[in-house]
């Protein structure tokens, strides 16, 4: 049986939405993001693990976890998006498909936040579109799995 566990990585500060500026991020708290990955991904057959770390290491780890055994990698890296390098090399050790999500749209805020060290290790990246964003991300895992 081929690996069928979608891993949904968040990063720092996400454990706070809903709460944290809902004018930026919405309204909808992690567990909503959640609960709408699992449901789309149960469409697809596929079982969702998730962590929320605000600890660089702690994601690190789980990547590493993730090799040989998940299917696919969705991420939020939250800050960590901008400069850390080693989720960076972590994830270029993943061998399935990774998308990166962004609740906001980073390259229309901040200059500090145009720059993704994730992005060029990403599949695809969907910023943005709110909480939608996690539902096309799951899609886009599965038609990348040719599910
Ligand atoms: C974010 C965008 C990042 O710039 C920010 O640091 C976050 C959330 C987003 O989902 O829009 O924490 O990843």
């Amino acid at each position: 049986m081929p690996n069928q566990t979608l891993l949904v990585l968040s990063g720092p500060n996400l454990n706070l939405l809903g709460e944290r500026q809902p004018e930026v991020y919405g309204s909808e708290t992690l567990a909503d993001h959640v609960a709408v990955v699992e449901a789309a991904a149960a469409e697809h057959g596929l079982d969702v693990e998730h962590l929320q770390s605000n600890h660089e290491g702690e994601l690190v780890d789980a990547i590493h976890a993730a090799r040989g055994r998940c299917a696919a990698i969705v991420v939020n890296p939250g800050a960590f998006t901008h400069y850390a390098w080693a989720i960076h090399d972590a994830l270029a050790a993943f061998e399935g498909p990774i998308i990166e999500v962004h609740l906001s749209n980073p390259a229309a805020r901040e200059p500090w936040r145009h720059t993704s060290v994730v992005a060029p290790v990403a599949s695809g990246t969907i910023a943005g579109l709110g909480a939608d964003g996690y539902r096309l991300a799951v899609q886009a895992v599965a038609t990348l799995l040719g599910r």
